[in-house]
């Protein structure tokens, strides 16, 4: 979400080349207004080499909070390469009165959590992280991905619905209730276009099944000399003002 706006505000600018990297998860992928490349690197090490090759200065790590692996890779591949790094991490929600969260360290934790007895659960995970759901067919599962769920899930009672925020809690509230859930199961993603449905559970009183998020990875320290102005922000505004300094200090070095 992140990236794309910033990738958004970046588009318009004459004094940088910017391309986007995707996993390629999707089938379809949201249009960019940047010229895109998809695929993984191979690791830290093919990261570093693509950022020398096409002679990268700055690399975003814009990724999702649970995106955990590219987000350590960008840390180690970053100073490898020389290359400035900044992390733009949006924060993750926090309760507050009304909310009925359960935290869970990962998917097998959440499945756990469900307990024995037969419940309407709402899971809002990514079509791969539902796969340990199938240990606990008692209950019945609202599915909800950008993608279509193939296989389905090896259980009697799944409903499958694809979507990609943002969602309205207004419109949130409505699934929950057409489907009766109980209980809804989620990422702490932060930001606003998927808090919907934690709104709507709060709204009815139901309990949420919220996995943990990954840490992050430690900062690679600045590097003297290089722009390597390792820093992290949460906000694409903090994003741009940071670029805008790291365009300007490699200016004044004559870079
Ligand atoms: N990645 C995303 O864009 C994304 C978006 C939404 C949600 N999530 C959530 O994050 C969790 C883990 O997802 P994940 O497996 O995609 O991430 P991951 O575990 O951090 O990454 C796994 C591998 O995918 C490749 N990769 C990931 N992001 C990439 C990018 N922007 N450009 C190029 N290659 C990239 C890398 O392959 P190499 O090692 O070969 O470079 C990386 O090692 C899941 O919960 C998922 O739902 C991820």
């Amino acid at each position: 979400m992140e990236a794309r706006q910033l990738a958004e505000r970046l588009a318009k600018r004459s004094d940088l080349v910017v391309t986007l990297s995707l996993a390629g998860r999707t089938t379809a992928p949201a249009l960019q207004p940047v010229p895109v490349r998809v695929g993984g690197f191979g690791g830290a090490q093919g990261l570093a080499d693509y950022l020398l090759d096409q002679k990268i200065d700055v690399l975003i790590d814009a990724t999702h909070p649970y995106a955990a692996t590219i987000s350590t890779n960008a840390a180690a591949a970053a100073p490898q390469a020389r290359v400035a790094l900044l992390a733009l991490r949006r924060p993750g929600w926090t309760p507050i009165m009304g909310d009925r969260w359960i935290e869970v360290g990962d998917v097998a934790g959440a499945v756990q959590a469900l307990g024995n007895t037969s419940r309407h659960v709402f899971l809002a995970l990514g079509r791969k992280e539902i796969e340990p759901f199938a240990d606990a067919p008692q209950h019945s599962y609202l599915v909800r991905s950008v993608e279509a769920v193939v296989p389905p899930l090896n259980v009697p009672h799944a409903v499958y619905i694809t979507g990609r925020g943002p969602f309205a809690v207004a419109d949130e509230r409505a699934l929950l209730e057409q489907h009766r859930i109980e209980v809804v199961v989620a990422k702490n993603s932060g930001g606003a276009a998927t808090y919907g449905k934690i709104a709507a559970a709060r709204a009815l009183s139901l309990p949420v099944i919220l996995l943990r998020r990954p840490l992050p990875p430690p900062h690679p320290p600045p590097q003297a000399g290089e722009g390597g102005e390792g820093a992290a922000v949460e906000t694409v505004d903090d994003a741009v003002a940071w670029l805008d300094h790291a365009s300007a200090c490699a200016a004044a070095r004559g870079v």
